[in-house]
Protein backbone atom coordinates (compact mmCIF):
# COMPACT_ATOMS: atom_id res chain seq x y z
CA UNK A 1 0.00 0.00 0.00
CA UNK A 2 2.86 2.35 0.69
CA UNK A 3 4.57 1.23 -2.46
CA UNK A 4 0.94 2.27 -4.21
CA UNK A 5 1.23 5.89 -2.91
CA UNK A 6 4.80 6.43 -3.88
CA UNK A 7 4.07 5.42 -7.72
CA UNK A 8 0.68 8.07 -6.88
CA UNK A 9 3.36 10.92 -5.37
CA UNK A 10 5.01 10.88 -8.56
CA UNK A 11 2.04 12.29 -10.57
CA UNK A 12 0.73 14.43 -7.76
CA UNK A 13 1.13 18.35 -8.37
CA UNK A 14 -0.48 21.44 -6.90
CA UNK A 15 -4.10 21.79 -7.15
CA UNK A 16 -4.69 17.84 -7.16
CA UNK A 17 -7.48 16.31 -4.85
CA UNK A 18 -7.16 12.10 -3.98
CA UNK A 19 -9.93 10.84 -2.46
CA UNK A 20 -9.59 7.96 0.11
CA UNK A 21 -12.40 5.53 0.17
CA UNK A 22 -12.72 2.04 2.02
CA UNK A 23 -13.93 0.64 5.61
CA UNK A 24 -11.95 1.44 8.90
CA UNK A 25 -8.52 -0.12 8.37
CA UNK A 26 -8.63 -0.42 4.84
CA UNK A 27 -5.45 1.40 4.51
CA UNK A 28 -5.91 4.69 3.52
CA UNK A 29 -4.00 6.23 6.49
CA UNK A 30 -1.16 3.66 5.64
CA UNK A 31 -1.51 4.69 1.65
CA UNK A 32 -1.41 8.45 2.45
CA UNK A 33 2.16 7.45 4.16
CA UNK A 34 3.62 5.75 1.44
CA UNK A 35 2.47 9.09 -0.82
CA UNK A 36 4.24 11.28 1.59
CA UNK A 37 7.26 9.43 2.09
CA UNK A 38 7.43 10.04 -1.33
CA UNK A 39 6.64 13.49 -1.39
CA UNK A 40 9.42 14.07 1.66
CA UNK A 41 6.69 15.03 3.56
CA UNK A 42 7.58 16.22 7.30
CA UNK A 43 5.90 15.40 10.31
CA UNK A 44 4.56 11.79 11.12
CA UNK A 45 1.07 11.19 8.89
CA UNK A 46 -1.08 9.82 11.18
CA UNK A 47 -4.66 8.36 11.35
CA UNK A 48 -6.12 12.43 12.12
CA UNK A 49 -8.83 11.29 14.08
CA UNK A 50 -9.06 14.26 16.41
CA UNK A 51 -7.27 16.65 13.88
CA UNK A 52 -9.46 16.97 10.71
CA UNK A 53 -6.69 18.29 8.24
CA UNK A 54 -2.56 18.19 9.05
CA UNK A 55 -0.56 20.20 6.67
CA UNK A 56 2.85 18.63 6.26
CA UNK A 57 5.26 20.44 4.24
CA UNK A 58 7.02 18.62 1.55
CA UNK A 59 10.21 18.72 -0.64
CA UNK A 60 8.78 20.51 -3.23
CA UNK A 61 7.51 23.21 -1.24
CA UNK A 62 3.97 21.91 -2.36
CA UNK A 63 2.10 20.87 0.96
CA UNK A 64 0.52 17.54 1.60
CA UNK A 65 -2.77 18.55 3.42
CA UNK A 66 -4.34 15.02 5.05
CA UNK A 67 -7.83 15.40 5.84
CA UNK A 68 -9.88 12.71 7.63
CA UNK A 69 -13.66 14.01 6.83
CA UNK A 70 -14.76 11.08 8.73
CA UNK A 71 -16.92 13.06 11.36
CA UNK A 72 -17.41 15.80 8.34
CA UNK A 73 -21.41 14.96 7.56
CA UNK A 74 -21.58 17.78 4.57
CA UNK A 75 -19.90 19.51 1.87
CA UNK A 76 -20.31 22.65 3.79
CA UNK A 77 -18.45 21.66 6.70
CA UNK A 78 -14.90 20.35 4.45
CA UNK A 79 -15.72 23.76 2.88
CA UNK A 80 -14.97 25.63 6.56
CA UNK A 81 -12.00 24.10 6.97
CA UNK A 82 -10.94 26.44 4.60
CA UNK A 83 -8.35 24.30 2.57
CA UNK A 84 -5.81 25.33 0.34
CA UNK A 85 -7.06 23.23 -2.56
CA UNK A 86 -5.05 25.28 -5.38
CA UNK A 87 -1.75 25.24 -3.81
CA UNK A 88 -1.67 21.82 -1.70
CA UNK A 89 -1.95 18.33 -2.91
CA UNK A 90 -4.57 17.22 -1.09
CA UNK A 91 -5.65 13.71 0.18
CA UNK A 92 -9.18 13.01 2.11
CA UNK A 93 -9.86 9.98 3.76
CA UNK A 94 -13.83 9.20 3.76
CA UNK A 95 -14.06 11.86 0.73
CA UNK A 96 -16.42 10.40 -0.82
CA UNK A 97 -19.22 13.21 -1.79
CA UNK A 98 -17.89 15.38 0.74
CA UNK A 99 -16.16 18.48 -1.79
CA UNK A 100 -19.15 18.78 -4.35
CA UNK A 101 -18.91 21.63 -5.95
CA UNK A 102 -15.34 23.03 -4.40
CA UNK A 103 -13.33 20.76 -7.32
CA UNK A 104 -14.21 20.00 -10.55
CA UNK A 105 -11.68 16.67 -10.91
CA UNK A 106 -10.27 14.20 -8.60
CA UNK A 107 -8.89 11.26 -8.42
CA UNK A 108 -10.90 8.30 -6.36
CA UNK A 109 -9.30 5.09 -4.51
CA UNK A 110 -11.83 2.53 -2.95
CA UNK A 111 -9.81 0.13 -1.21
CA UNK A 112 -11.10 -3.05 0.09
CA UNK A 113 -10.18 -5.54 2.33
CA UNK A 114 -11.47 -8.81 0.14
CA UNK A 115 -11.11 -11.32 3.53
CA UNK A 116 -13.14 -8.70 5.81
CA UNK A 117 -12.83 -9.67 9.14
CA UNK A 118 -10.86 -7.77 11.94
CA UNK A 119 -8.84 -5.20 10.68
CA UNK A 120 -5.97 -5.43 13.38
CA UNK A 121 -5.15 -8.89 11.95
CA UNK A 122 -5.95 -8.40 8.21
CA UNK A 123 -2.61 -8.45 6.30
CA UNK A 124 -4.04 -9.77 3.58
CA UNK A 125 -3.83 -7.75 0.23
CA UNK A 126 -5.76 -5.06 -0.37
CA UNK A 127 -7.87 -4.46 -3.05
CA UNK A 128 -7.57 -0.72 -4.88
CA UNK A 129 -9.42 0.77 -7.45
CA UNK A 130 -8.46 4.00 -8.97
CA UNK A 131 -11.32 6.28 -10.50
CA UNK A 132 -10.45 9.30 -12.72
CA UNK A 133 -12.85 12.23 -12.25
CA UNK A 134 -12.71 15.40 -14.08
CA UNK A 135 -10.30 16.88 -17.14
CA UNK A 136 -7.27 16.92 -14.63
CA UNK A 137 -6.68 12.92 -15.31
CA UNK A 138 -7.62 12.50 -18.75
CA UNK A 139 -5.10 9.83 -19.70
CA UNK A 140 -3.89 8.90 -16.31
CA UNK A 141 -0.82 6.83 -16.33
CA UNK A 142 -0.13 4.89 -12.78
CA UNK A 143 3.98 5.11 -13.07
CA UNK A 144 5.05 1.21 -12.99
CA UNK A 145 5.87 -0.72 -10.00
CA UNK A 146 9.65 -0.83 -9.08
N1 LIG B 1 -1.76 -4.83 2.46
C1 LIG B 1 -2.06 -3.94 3.38
N2 LIG B 1 -2.43 -2.69 3.03
C2 LIG B 1 -2.78 -1.78 3.95
N3 LIG B 1 -2.77 -1.99 5.28
C3 LIG B 1 -2.40 -3.22 5.70
C4 LIG B 1 -2.05 -4.23 4.78
N4 LIG B 1 -1.74 -5.32 5.49
C5 LIG B 1 -1.91 -5.00 6.77
N5 LIG B 1 -2.29 -3.75 6.93
C6 LIG B 1 -2.59 -3.10 8.20
O1 LIG B 1 -3.93 -2.66 8.18
C7 LIG B 1 -4.04 -1.44 8.89
C8 LIG B 1 -4.57 -0.34 8.01
O2 LIG B 1 -4.79 0.80 8.80
P1 LIG B 1 -4.94 2.27 8.25
O3 LIG B 1 -4.85 3.17 9.43
O4 LIG B 1 -4.04 2.52 7.11
O5 LIG B 1 -6.44 2.21 7.72
P2 LIG B 1 -7.45 3.39 7.45
O6 LIG B 1 -8.18 2.98 6.22
O7 LIG B 1 -6.75 4.68 7.44
O8 LIG B 1 -8.43 3.28 8.69
P3 LIG B 1 -9.33 4.44 9.37
O9 LIG B 1 -10.62 4.42 8.62
O10 LIG B 1 -9.49 3.94 10.75
O11 LIG B 1 -8.61 5.74 9.26
C9 LIG B 1 -2.66 -1.10 9.43
O12 LIG B 1 -2.55 -1.60 10.73
C10 LIG B 1 -1.75 -1.87 8.46
O13 LIG B 1 -0.51 -2.21 9.03
MG1 LIG C 1 -7.02 6.42 8.52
Amino acid sequence: MEALGARLAALLHAGDVVLLNGELGAGKTTLTRGLGAALGARGAITSPTFVLARTHPTASGVPLVHVDAYRLASAAEVDDLDLDLDGSITVVEWGADKLDGAIDSWLALDIERPHGGDPASDDAPRHVRLTPHGPRWDGLRLPPET
